[in-house]
Order: C-alpha cells, then structure tokens, then sequence
C-alpha cells in the first residue's frame, strides 16, 4: 500500500536527518562557543597556508587550526582577549613589519598576565625571567614552554619529551631520561618527578645556589635522614655540605665549591645588576690564572668585606657533582658511594677540584677556580667555615681534634682551649699576612692597576 509505506518512509528519513543534523551539532559544539569575531579571525587564519615573512628572514607560520583551538583549554578565549593591538581596520589588508620571531614573542609577552597573574608573578622571581630581563635570548617566556592556540590541561601526563624543558636543556633531559626518576616515570608515571617536580615550572631558581633542591628531595623521600643515619654519622651536617648527587651519581666528577656567604644577613652574596665586581676582582687577584692561592683569596674577601660586610663575609663550602649533566646521573641506592675513604683521605679526588662562587644578578653562580692546596691552609680555615672533611687535609692536628669533637661533648671544653692555644700562632701568622696584603694592594692602586670603576675599597 502505496499510502502506508510513504510515511514510514517519510519517519525513517525524518529520523536520519534528525540523526544526521545531530551528530554535525555535536561536531560544532565547540565551535559553536567560539564568538563572531574568533571565528572570523579563524576563516582567514584556517583557511589556505599562510605565512609571513620577517625581517630577519624567519618564515612565520600564521596559521591557527580551528579543531585544536576548540580543543584546547582556551577554546572559551577570544582571539582578541590576548590579540588586542591589531588594528581591525587594517589588519589583513596592509602589511606589517615585524623585525623576528623572538621580537613577536617578546612583544606578545604581557598577554597572559592579567588571567594567570599567580603564574605571571611566580615566573617572574626565577631564573628565567632574569635572563631575560638580562638580555638573553634563549630563556623562555610563557608561549616558549606553551602553545596558547593548543595549549591541553596540565593534568595530562603525556610521554616525559613533552615536557617543555626538554628542548632547551637536552643533554641533561637525555641523562634524566636514564636516571632512575626518568625510569620511574616512564615506568609508572607521575609518582616520580619530571623537571619542573624537582625545579618548579615556574619559580624555577639556579640549581647550585642556597639549599639547591635538597628540601625538594626531602619532601618526597620523608624517610632519608633516618636512614642514612644507620650508617652514616651526623647525616644533617652530611647533606649541608654535599649535594645528594654526589654520593647518588657514582661516576659523576667532584668539586668543592667555596661559596661567599654574608653571615648577617645569612644568605650567600649577589652581583648587584650593572655594577659587576666579581670577575674583576678576581681576574685582578689572579692575574696568571691560576686559581687564586692562599693570599688572592684571603685579600679578596677583605675586599669584599670592605664593600659593607665588615668582617661577616665568609665562605662556605659545599661538595657537589662538576655539571649539570651528571647531576641528573642518579642511580639505583646500591650504587651510591658509602665509602668514607672517598672523601675523608689525603688527597682524595673530591677535594682536588675547587672554586669560589658567587650569585650573579640572575641568580646563577659565576665562578673563578681556587688552587685546591687553599684547603690545606690554615689561614683559609679562619674565613671557610662549615666546611671541613676529616683527612682530607694535611693538618693531622686538626684531625684528631675534630675526632675528638665528634666522639664526645665532654671533651668539647678542653678541645677549645686547645685550639685556641692553638691558632695563637696561626692568628700572629695571618697578621703578618693581612699586612703584606694591604702593602701589595696599596703599591697596585699607586701604580694605577687598579682604577676600574667598581674600586669603591678606597
Ligand atoms: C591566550 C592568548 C591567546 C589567544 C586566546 C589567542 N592567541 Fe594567537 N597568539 C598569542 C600569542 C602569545 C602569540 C605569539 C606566540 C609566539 O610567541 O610565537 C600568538 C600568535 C598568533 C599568530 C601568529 C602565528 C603564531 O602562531 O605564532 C596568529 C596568526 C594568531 N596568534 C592568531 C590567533 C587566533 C586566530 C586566535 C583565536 C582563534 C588566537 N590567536 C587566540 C596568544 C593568543
Ligand atoms: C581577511 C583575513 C584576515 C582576518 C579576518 C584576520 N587576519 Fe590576521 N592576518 C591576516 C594576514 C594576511 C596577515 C599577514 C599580514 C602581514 O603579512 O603583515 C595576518 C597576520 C596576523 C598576525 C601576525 C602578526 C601581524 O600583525 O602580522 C596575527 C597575530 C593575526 N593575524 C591575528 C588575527 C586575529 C586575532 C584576527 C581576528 C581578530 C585576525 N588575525 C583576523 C589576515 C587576516
Ligand atoms: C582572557 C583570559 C586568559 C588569557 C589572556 C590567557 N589565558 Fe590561559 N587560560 C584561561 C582560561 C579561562 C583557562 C582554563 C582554566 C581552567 O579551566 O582552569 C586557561 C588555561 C591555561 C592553561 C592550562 C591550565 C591547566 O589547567 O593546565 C595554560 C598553560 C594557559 N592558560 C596559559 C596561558 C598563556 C601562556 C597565556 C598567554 C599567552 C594565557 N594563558 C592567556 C584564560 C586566559
Ligand atoms: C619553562 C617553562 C615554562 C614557562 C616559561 C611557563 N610555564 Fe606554565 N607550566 C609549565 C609546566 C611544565 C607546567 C605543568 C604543571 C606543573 O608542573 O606545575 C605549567 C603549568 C601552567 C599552568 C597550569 C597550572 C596549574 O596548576 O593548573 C598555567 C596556567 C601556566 N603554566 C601559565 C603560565 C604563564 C602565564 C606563564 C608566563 C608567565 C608560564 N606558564 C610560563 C612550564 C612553563
Ligand atoms: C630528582 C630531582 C631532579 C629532577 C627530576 C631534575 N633535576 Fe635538574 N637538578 C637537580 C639537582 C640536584 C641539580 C644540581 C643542584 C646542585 O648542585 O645542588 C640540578 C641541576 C639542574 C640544572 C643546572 C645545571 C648546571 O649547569 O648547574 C639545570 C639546567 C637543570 N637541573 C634542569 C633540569 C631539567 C631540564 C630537568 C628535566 C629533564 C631536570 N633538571 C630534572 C635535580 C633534578
Ligand atoms: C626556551 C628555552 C628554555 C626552556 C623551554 C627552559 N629553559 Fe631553563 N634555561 C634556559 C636558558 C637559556 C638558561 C640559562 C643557562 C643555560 O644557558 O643553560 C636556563 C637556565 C635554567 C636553570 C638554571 C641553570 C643554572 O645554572 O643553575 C634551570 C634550573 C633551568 N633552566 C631549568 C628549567 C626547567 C625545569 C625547565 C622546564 C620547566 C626549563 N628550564 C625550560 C632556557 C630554557
Ligand atoms: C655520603 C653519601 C650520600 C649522600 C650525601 C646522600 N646519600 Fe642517599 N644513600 C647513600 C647510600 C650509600 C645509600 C644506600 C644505603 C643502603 O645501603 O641501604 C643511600 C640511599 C638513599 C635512598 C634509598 C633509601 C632506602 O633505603 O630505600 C634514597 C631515597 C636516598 N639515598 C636519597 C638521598 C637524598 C635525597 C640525599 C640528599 C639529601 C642523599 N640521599 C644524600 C649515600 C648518600
Ligand atoms: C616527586 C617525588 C620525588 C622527588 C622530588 C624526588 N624523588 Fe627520588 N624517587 C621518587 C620515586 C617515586 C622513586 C622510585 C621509587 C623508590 O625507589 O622510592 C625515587 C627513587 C630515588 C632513588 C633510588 C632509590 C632506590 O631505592 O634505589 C634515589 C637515590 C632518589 N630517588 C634520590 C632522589 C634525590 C637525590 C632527589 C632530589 C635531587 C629526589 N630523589 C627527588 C620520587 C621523588
Ligand atoms: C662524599 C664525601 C663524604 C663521604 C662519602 C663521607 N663523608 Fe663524612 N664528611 C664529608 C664532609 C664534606 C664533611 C664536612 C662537613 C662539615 O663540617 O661541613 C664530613 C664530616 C664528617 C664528620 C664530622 C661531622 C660533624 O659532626 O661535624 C664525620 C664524623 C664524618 N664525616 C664521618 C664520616 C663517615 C664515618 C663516613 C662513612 C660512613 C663519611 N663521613 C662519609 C664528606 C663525606
């Protein structure tokens, strides 16, 4: 019957439309929160390949697909949220001239700010922004570590070379990638950190300076204290003075690192901005470039002391691994180093290394080498303090008296007057040397070595 099959017909039809027209809603939901105007912006920008030219000769994609906008956690952003110097007259028509790629960036760089001011404000105290603010063209601002067109939810955990870090610090994310966090992590996701879980994403300091990232360690692993402790004597003044990839990285190369401390203020010493003096002073202490002895070192703190310290100007010293890479070189516990003989020996290795640091004006440490026999020095052991490993310095005296020290607080009193019986002598000796000092420094003042700008020590 010609009469009842049309309708049937007509409902399936209708229903398959309805269908249809169903799943396309769908499909455009999300395009569907986009505004007039975004999606005007987006039938120019998703449409055929679009490119630009730069002064500099880079080619600009201009292209922003649509799809992955509407995917992204912008999706509810308008392009002019973030584009609002484009002028809507011109724009499209008239060519613009733009000098690079990292010009565009860096002009483009305040757009984030006012939705994200925590992130802006955590980003803008680390190590990253003060290169920028220095000058440097290789640090990252926000669009280096995220695409704002693209940009997914950060609880995504996708595979560790997507993390943003990796294309700017390769050799150390190819040693992480080996290590056993990098293992973990590929392995079983996100208990183990990636970068920014030992370094922030965005607060992110230079590694070496203040504590490093020992609290960070710490924070996860609750239980290291007490269980070095069941070997290892005095395990706090132990982590105080070596960084944990020194022992953790077993094949890693050793260094001590004298760091200026103010110990008024308690924190390590700045370069300030503009006014460097660091490698001035020490380029002129260590003309030879040698490493600065006994002397050159001694004669340096006093000028620094000079500049406002007034005598609270010490070093303090620190073992850690010698570069970036072999910090991120951690091994399986087995593997890590437990003999005492590699540190606490004449002539251990650890100690054949050393430099003196400073925190430059962004915060990372700008270091001059120091002759490793400094260690060794009596005088030196006035100004370097915390930091003394038992038998790996040749003053045998000292040794007994610092074992004496650890084996019992009774004995503390008596050992004190000894020592300072003791460094009678040593102090007659240093005044001699504070003399001869001062005499050098006055003859290379008259004889106008010394006039650089920063010589405020007169
Ligand atoms: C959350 C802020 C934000 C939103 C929203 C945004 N943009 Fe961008 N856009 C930027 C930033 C920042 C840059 C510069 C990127 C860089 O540093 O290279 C940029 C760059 C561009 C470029 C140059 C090519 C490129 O990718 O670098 C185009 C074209 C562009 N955006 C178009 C759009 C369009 C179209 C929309 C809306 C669909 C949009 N943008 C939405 C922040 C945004
Ligand atoms: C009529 C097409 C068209 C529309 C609509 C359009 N653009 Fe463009 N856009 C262009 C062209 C063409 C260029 C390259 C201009 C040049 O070479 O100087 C460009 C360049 C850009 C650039 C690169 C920086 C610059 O100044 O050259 C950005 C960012 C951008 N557009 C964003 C947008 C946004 C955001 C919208 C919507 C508000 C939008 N565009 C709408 C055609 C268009
Ligand atoms: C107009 C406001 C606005 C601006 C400007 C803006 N964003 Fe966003 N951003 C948002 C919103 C809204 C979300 C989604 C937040 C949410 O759902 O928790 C978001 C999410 C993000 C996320 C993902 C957060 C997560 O949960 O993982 C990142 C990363 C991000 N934005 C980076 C940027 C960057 C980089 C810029 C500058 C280029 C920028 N945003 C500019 C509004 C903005
Ligand atoms: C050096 C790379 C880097 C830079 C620069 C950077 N971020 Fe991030 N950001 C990350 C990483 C990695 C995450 C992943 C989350 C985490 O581990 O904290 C993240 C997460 C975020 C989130 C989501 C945070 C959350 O807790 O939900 C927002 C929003 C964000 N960043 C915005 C910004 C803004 C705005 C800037 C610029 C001021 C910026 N980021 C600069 C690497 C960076
Ligand atoms: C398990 C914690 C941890 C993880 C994960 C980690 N780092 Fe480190 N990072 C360190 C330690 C520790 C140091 C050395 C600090 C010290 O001497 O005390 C360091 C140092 C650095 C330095 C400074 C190197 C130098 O020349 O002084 C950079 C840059 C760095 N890390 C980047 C990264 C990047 C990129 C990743 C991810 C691929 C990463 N880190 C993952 C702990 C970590
Ligand atoms: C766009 C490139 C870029 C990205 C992305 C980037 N960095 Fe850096 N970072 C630099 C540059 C350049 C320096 C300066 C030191 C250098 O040249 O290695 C630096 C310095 C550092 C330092 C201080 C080094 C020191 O001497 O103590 C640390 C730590 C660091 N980055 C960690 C990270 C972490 C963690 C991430 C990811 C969340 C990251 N960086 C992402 C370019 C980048
Ligand atoms: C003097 C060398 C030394 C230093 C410094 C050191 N470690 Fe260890 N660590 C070891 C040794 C050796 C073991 C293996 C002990 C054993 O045989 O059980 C170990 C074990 C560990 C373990 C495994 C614990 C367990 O029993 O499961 C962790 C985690 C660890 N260390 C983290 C750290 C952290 C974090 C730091 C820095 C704060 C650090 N270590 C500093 C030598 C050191
Ligand atoms: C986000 C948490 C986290 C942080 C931060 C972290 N670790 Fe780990 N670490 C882990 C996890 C998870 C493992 C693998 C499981 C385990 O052995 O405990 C691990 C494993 C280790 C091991 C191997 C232990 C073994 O049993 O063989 C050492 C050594 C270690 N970490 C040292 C460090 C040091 C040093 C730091 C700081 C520079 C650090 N960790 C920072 C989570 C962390
Ligand atoms: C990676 C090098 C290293 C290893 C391995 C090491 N030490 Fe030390 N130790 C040091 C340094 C550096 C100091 C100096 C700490 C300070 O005074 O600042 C120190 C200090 C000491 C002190 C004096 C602590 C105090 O209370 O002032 C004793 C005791 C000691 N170590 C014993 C040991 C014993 C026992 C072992 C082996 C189980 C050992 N150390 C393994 C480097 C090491």
């Amino acid at each position: 019957m010609k009469s009842s099959r049309t309708p049937t017909s007509l409902i399936l039809a209708g229903l398959l439309a309805f269908f249809l027209s169903f799943a396309g809603l769908a499909a455009h939901a999300a395009e569907g929160e986009m505004s007039k105007e975004s999606k005007a912006c987006l039938s120019c920008h998703d449409k055929d390949v679009m490119t630009k030219t730069l002064e500099s000769g880079e080619v600009l994609s201009l292209n922003v697909s649509t799809k992955a906008y509407t995917e992204s956690m912008h999706k509810k952003t308008d392009c002019e949220d973030c584009h609002s110097n484009l002028d809507s007259k011109t724009h499209g028509k008239v060519k613009t001239a733009i000098k690079s790629k990292r010009e565009f960036t860096l002009g483009m760089r305040e757009s984030c700010r006012d939705c994200h001011k925590k992130k802006a404000t955590e980003y803008d105290d680390s190590v990253h922004a003060a290169l920028i603010k220095a000058g440097n063209k290789k640090a990252p601002l926000c669009t280096d570590c995220h695409n704002p067109h693209t940009v997914r939810s950060s609880k995504i955990v996708g595979p560790i070379a997507e993390t943003p870090c990796a294309k700017c610090h390769e050799p150390i994310f190819k040693a992480y990638a080996k290590d056993v966090h990098g293992q973990e992590r590929i392995a079983k996701g996100i208990s183990a950190p990636l970068c920014a879980g030992c370094h922030q994403a965005h607060a992110v300091k230079a590694a070496s300076m203040g504590e490093g990232v020992k609290d960070t360690c710490l924070a996860c692993h609750k239980e290291v204290v007490k269980q070095h402790d069941e070997w290892l004597p005095n395990t706090v003044r132990h982590f105080e003075a070596i960084s944990c990839p020194v022992c953790h990285a077993p094949d890693a190369k050793r260094r001590v690192n004298l760091r200026l401390y103010d110990s008024t203020a308690k924190r390590q010493v700045t370069e300030k901005l503009g006014v460097p003096k660091f490698e001035k002073r020490t380029d002129t202490a260590d003309s030879k470039d040698m490493g600065l002895d006994e002397r050159a070192l001694w004669s340096l703190l006093k000028e620094f002391n000079q500049d406002g310290g007034d005598g609270k100007m010490l070093l303090r010293g620190r073992l850690e691994v010698s570069s970036g890479v072999e910090a991120h070189q951690l091994s399986e516990k087995s593997k890590a180093l437990k003999d005492c003989d590699t540190c606490h020996k004449q002539g251990a290795a650890a100690f054949q290394s050393v430099t003196l640091t400073i925190a430059g004006p962004d915060g990372r440490p700008v270091r001059h080498g120091v002759q490793s026999e400094v260690l060794n020095s009596l005088t030196s052991m006035q100004s370097v303090r915390g930091f003394y490993a038992i038998g790996s310095t040749r003053i045998k005296l000292l040794d007994y008296l610092l074992i004496l020290v650890v084996l019992g607080a009774a004995s503390v009193p008596l050992v004190h007057m000894t020592i300072k019986r003791l460094f009678k002598g040593v102090r007659q000796k240093l005044e001699a040397e504070r003399l001869a000092a001062a005499q050098d420094l006055g003859k290379q003042a008259s004889t106008g070595h010394r006039q650089g700008a920063d010589d405020a020590s007169k």
